[in-house]
């Protein structure tokens, strides 16, 4: 079984649809460790409510952006995690943790990648005025939502929509996409090359 940790920022919705894909065994891994930047971490909660390890690292008790990357990579090492799921981590990660984990890490991105990278995804897509936008699960390299792509969703932007009513949407096309990615990783079903992931049968 794969050891997943999640790096989670916020409410966590993400995270709770990959808990209970998993109790559903429909991720052929489980989730060891969650991991939290902000205290109050509804993610946090969450996680404790299903008895997983979960842990607020604060940014503050570290000289800067390595030296806490590189607390988090120990922890991750210390808990042997073969999959590290950024779910709304609201940091760019340095290189030094991405070149610790190569091609395992994921993120999960409101918009259709390359499109509208970056904070606010949804607002972007939702002011630039787009008819279709969705949700993209790839993994992360050392730039701005720039790493391979593994899955992507799309979701239609429909006229009486607004930021909130469209960002429900693509939160719900996320909780489906995110395990199912996560799911194609645990079961070594994934191989990258260059820019191109495929799923291999
Ligand atoms: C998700 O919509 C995710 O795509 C986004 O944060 C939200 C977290 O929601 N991530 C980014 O914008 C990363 N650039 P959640 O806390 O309810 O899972």
């Amino acid at each position: 079984m794969k050891r997943i940790a999640v790096l989670a920022s916020g409410r966590g919705t993400n995270l709770e649809a990959i808990l209970e894909a998993a109790e559903r065994g429909e991720i052929a891994g489980e989730v060891a460790l969650v991991v939290s930047d902000q205290k109050e971490a509804q993610a946090l909660q969450r996680a404790e409510r299903r008895g997983v390890k979960n842990l607020f690292m604060d940014p503050r008790d570290y000289g800067g952006r390595e030296q806490y990357d590189q607390a988090i990579v120990e922890q991750l090492q210390e808990d042997r995690i073969d999959l590290v799921a950024l779910a709304g981590f609201m940091r760019l990660l340095s290189p030094l943790f991405v070149s610790a984990f190569p091609m395992q890490i994921m993120n999960i991105h409101p918009s259709l990648l390359p499109a509208f990278p970056g904070l606010d995804g949804v607002e972007q897509a939702f002011h630039y005025g787009v008819k279709v936008t969705g949700c993209t699960v790839h993994f992360v390299d050392e730039g701005l939502d720039t790493g391979p792509i593994i899955l992507q969703e799309a979701v239609p932007v429909i006229q009486e929509d607004t930021v909130e009513t469209l960002h429900q949407r693509i939160h719900a096309s996320e909780h489906r996409l995110y395990p199912t990615a996560i799911d194609l990783f645990c079961r070594e079903k994934l191989k990258v090359e260059g820019r191109r992931c495929m799923i291999i049968d």
